[in-house]
Order: C-alpha cells, then structure tokens, then sequence
C-alpha cells in the first residue's frame, strides 16, 4: 500500500515537475506558437538589393542576400507588398494581387524566394493589402465604367444628385478629402490613403469571397503568415453618418473598429486562417485594450498578433520621455499578461528611423544606442520586429530639398502646405526628421558607389554616410552594432524566458534608466539599459554581485554597488540572477 502511494506521488510529482520546469513558462493561456518565438526581419524589397541595375531592388537580389538574412540568426521576414502596382504608394496599391510587380521580378523568382527561405528555415510573411486596391485594378476599372456595372459594389461611391457626401478625411489626400469626383458616372469614390488607392466594400460579401480566395492562392504556395495591412479601418458605416468637426486629429476613433469588422474577420478565419499553418498579424489594434484583444484572444477565432503604434508614437520631433516609455509598455505588456499576443517594434517603413528617432545618431553614442535599443526590443515579451538597416545602425537621411522626397505622402502634404500658404521651411523641417523616406534609402552594403545597393540609378538617393555605416565593414568588426544584432537575436533564440517569461518594470521613476526583468522556468534574466548620454545609476534593488553578465555592449561590466548599478551612457546589460 505504502509502496503504491509513493509509486502514485512519484508519478503526480514527475508531472509537476515537467510541467514547471521541463517547459518554458507560459503564463499566457495559448500556449507556445511558432509566430511567438519568431523573431521577425522586415524587407523592404524596393530597397534592399537590385540585380539588374535598374535602381530599384527586387526579388532576385533579396535570393542573393538570402545567406546573410540567414545569417542575422532571424527566423521570419515580413515582406513589404510586391504584387503588381503602379506605385502610387510604393506598392500598397495594388493592381492584380495574383502577380508581382515587374520592377520586382517574376513569380518564378517568387519561388524561388520562398524555398530559398524555407531550405534556410526561415518563415515567410507576406503583406496583404485589402482595405484598398489600385485604381488601376480590373475590379476598379469596372467598377467605374457605370454605375450598373457588376463591380460597382467593389467600391464605396456616392452618388452626386445626391449632394456632397458627409466630410471624410484622407490621409494622403492633397485637400485631406477621402471623397474624389469622377464624372464618368457622376460620383464619389472614397479613399481614405490617396485617390490612387480606392477603398475596397468590406460589406459586399463577393469582395469578402476574393480576398479569400487570394490569400488562399498564397496560402497554397506555402507561404507562412500574413500582415493586413490598415485593416482596421476595413469595415465601414455605410450609413455614412456626418462626423464631428475636427474629427481628423483623433480619425482613427471614427475609423477604426467599424461595422461588422470582427465577423469578418471571423469569416476569414473559418474560411482561411485555420485551414492553413500561418499566422496573421494586423496593421493597428483600434482605439483600446478591448479594441486589441477581440482583434487578437485566441477563444474569438480572429488574428494572431495585434501591431499596435502607442509605443513608437510616444517619440515627437522635440524628442520624447523615458518615463512616458517605460510606461506605455509596461502598461501594454500587463494588458496582454494572460491572452493575446503583440508585436514589439521601434521603427518599420513608415517610420523614420530607429536610433535617429529613439536613439542618438551623432557618432559618438549611434553604435552604443542602436545596440541599446536593439536589445529592448529583442527582451521585451512579444514577436520582435526588426526593420532592416536597423542591425547596421543606419540613420535617418533628412532630405532637405522636397525633390529629393519619394514618398506620396510626403509629396501631397507638402502640396497642401503650399496651397494652404502654409510654413514650407516648417514643413521642410519637420519632414526631414520624421518622413517615412528616412527609412526607405537603400540598405547600404558596402563602401562602393550606391553603397552596393545597384549599379544604376537607386530610385532614391543612398545616405552619404554608407561610407562608414555598411554591413561589409560591420560584419568584419567583431564589435560592431550588426554583430551585437547577431549575440542578442542568439540570446533570445536561447532563452525562452525571453520570450514568455513575466515582465517586470523595476526603478519605476528613473528618468534616465530602464530596467526590467524576466522571469520564468526557474530562471531569471535582469536587462538594464541607459537611455542617455551620461553615466546613470539604476536603483534596482537587486544585488548583482552573483550575478552572471551574458551581454552588454561595453567591453566591462558596469560598476556595482549593493543594489545600485552605474551605466555608462546607452550601455545595455543582460544579466542571468541566481534562483
Ligand atoms: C499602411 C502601410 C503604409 C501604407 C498604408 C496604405 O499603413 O504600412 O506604408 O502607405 O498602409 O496602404
């Protein structure tokens, strides 16, 4: 008897055992997913490589950097959109969903783009861009050409007998109108991005009908997820009601969120998400916690992983606040402690970049901050999502001449400067540091004429500094910002408590300091990062003499005392602490 009871406690134990510390801790309900521990790599393949001398980048160059991607330790790449575009917006205008776009290649190199991934084992994301298409897309043509044409109800339109339609905003627009005349047929077509970029009618079922079949005809290629891209604003009142005056500073409010958006999502979920091993990550999470997670909680059957901007919306040309950081992601960690999942990012291609923006790009502190931030992002709980250039450290260009701007948005917003007499000098400035084209300069290779990017033209000029800044140089410097990039994505990929283990904010008011746990499997890993340029204590109140340091980007540990530690300025530190 007594033998038997020992035998069942030793059993009952065995199983508490393996499930404390034979697993890694997941205190979040789902469990463990492979779209979890990614960590995600973000090409922007007009600006990554081009192989033909054209200037811009395509999908033959990105195969030939396949080695390096592979390299970088990352398990996923989400690519930008690369279907067939006029290029309005650089390609999130899509004019045939099925093909890609010429400047890019051909679907044959897309094949090989995909197993040239998959043999390296790395994931492949693809962008899905469905709240709008082209204006040059069949769906679009048709439905233009008459009002009873089959198509119409591709396409929001109003009618013009019936007066101007109530005031809608656009984001690209020159005016800000989302309305456009088109006196084919006497009426509206409603474009929340440019006039280039009509929106999609969510509502009409045979609009919801080939969206899934064309995510299904990459699903079937083999592809491993998808981005949707602005799909928050996809559903709309179609009652259009009048929107309070001043609306567009807080638009999103009015956009976001609409109609029956989470049953369409629901829709594509059953249709297609489940009946393929892929994830989904949306573009936006509404306007709150509860906006994000019934786009995300797994019991609802929608998305994967909400993309939310509080955290890189916090960073204003004037610069921002540590504490106001520290804040905004403590608080979103804590709302996504127990279901859900996120995406943590400080830069992407609508951003300028990441260490001119969050960081400090003036050479003495750009290297020690970019790896600083490199590794908050790399030990904060959620899917990584790192922008390509970043691991190089690269900066923001700060175009000063609008002839050298690229981008639709940058461009109208200056014609709506101009017209409304606005300040240009103003305007220019602030462009310089927050335009999405800091971002979109060519990925800068090595010291050769266009930084090795192309042997032509590049569609946009490369930043003057590839000369030093350059992924040949880097990847010979044993300590170089690329190959901290390699230690810390190794560092994450190694520890799983990095990825789901608790998160816990520590020296709450220290302005100049961030310093956080992770704990989880009986382990627990202390990161501290100087967001200065000063020296700056953090008042931890943890004792890190027995301590294990596994990385910082210092050559010496910093000084401690008792619970006090001293950084020097943007050092980072990862400790392991004893249990
Ligand atoms: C998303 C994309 C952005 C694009 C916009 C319209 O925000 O990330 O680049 O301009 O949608 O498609």
């Amino acid at each position: 008897m007594k033998q038997k009871l020992f035998l069942l406690i030793s059993i009952i134990s065995l199983f508490f055992f393996k499930e404390s510390f034979g697993q890694p801790t997941t205190p979040n309900q789902d469990g463990r997913k492979w779209w979890k521990e990614a960590i995600v790599y973000q090409v922007y393949p007009r600006s990554f490589k081009d192989s033909d001398g054209d200037g811009i980048g395509d999908l033959k160059g990105i195969i030939s950097e396949l080695d390096y991607i592979k390299s970088l330790g990352v398990t996923a790449v989400w690519l930008n959109p690369i279907y067939s575009s006029p290029n309005d917006d650089n390609g999130y205008d899509v004019s045939d969903y099925r093909n890609i776009m010429k400047d890019f290649g051909t679907m044959a190199d897309f094949d090989s783009l995909l197993k040239g991934m998959h043999e390296r084992g790395i994931k492949l994301i693809m962008d899905l861009v469905v709240n709008h298409s082209s204006d040059e897309h069949e769906w679009f043509k048709q439905s233009r050409s008459s009002r009873t044409n089959p198509y119409r109800e591709y396409y929001h339109w109003w009618n013009a007998e019936n007066g101007k339609p109530p005031y809608r905003y656009s984001l690209f627009d020159v005016n800000h109108d989302a309305w456009k005349y088109d006196s084919l047929t006497n009426a509206y077509y409603l474009h929340y991005f440019s006039r280039k970029q009509p929106d999609l009618n969510w509502e009409n079922p045979k609009v919801r009908q080939e969206v899934f079949n064309i995510m299904k005809f990459w699903a079937d290629k083999g592809i491993d997820g998808f981005r949707l891209d602005a799909f928050q604003f996809a559903a709309k009142d179609t009652t259009w009601p009048a929107f309070p005056k001043g609306f567009e500073k807080d638009f999103s409010k009015y956009y976001a969120m609409q109609g029956n958006l989470h049953g369409y999502l629901q829709e594509m979920y059953k249709e297609v998400l489940s009946k393929y091993n892929v994830m989904s990550v949306v573009e936006g999470a509404g306007n709150s916690f509860t906006d994000a997670h019934n786009l995300v909680d797994s019991n609802r059957h929608e998305l994967n992983m909400a993309y939310a901007f509080d955290g890189v919306n916090i960073a204003k040309p004037s610069g921002y606040s540590l504490l106001h950081f520290k804040e905004v992601f403590s608080r979103w960690d804590s709302a996504f402690q127990n279901n859900g999942w996120l995406s943590v990012f400080l830069a992407n291609h609508d951003q300028a970049r990441m260490v001119s923006r969050f960081g400090n790009d003036k050479p003495p502190y750009r290297a020690l901050s970019s790896e600083m931030l490199t590794t908050f992002i790399m030990t904060m709980r959620g899917t990584p999502y790192y922008y390509n250039g970043d691991e190089l450290g690269m900066t923001n260009i700060g175009f000063t001449d609008i002839k050298d701007y690229r981008d639709v948005q940058a461009l109208n917003a200056y014609q709506h400067e101009k017209n409304i007499g606005g300040d240009l000098k103003k305007f220019m400035k602030r462009e310089a540091s927050t335009s999405r084209d800091n971002s979109r300069t060519p990925f800068q290779w090595e010291d050769a004429p266009n930084a090795g990017f192309t042997t032509g033209t590049p569609w946009i000029k490369v930043n003057p500094n590839y000369k030093t800044i350059n992924e040949e140089a880097e990847n010979n410097d044993p300590n170089s910002v690329l190959n901290y990039f390699r230690k810390v994505v190794r560092l994450r990929k190694d520890n799983l408590v990095l990825v789901y283990g608790k998160y816990e904010l520590l020296d709450k008011a220290n302005p100049n300091v961030y310093a956080y746990t992770r704990t989880g499997d009986g382990e627990k890993l202390l990161i501290v990062l100087n967001f200065t340029t000063h020296n700056a204590d953090a008042n931890i109140g943890i004792d890190v003499k027995n301590a294990t340091m596994l990385l910082s980007n210092y050559k010496n540990a910093p000084l401690s005392n008792k619970k006090t530690i001293t950084l020097k300025p943007y050092q980072a530190v990862i400790y392991r602490l004893p249990m």
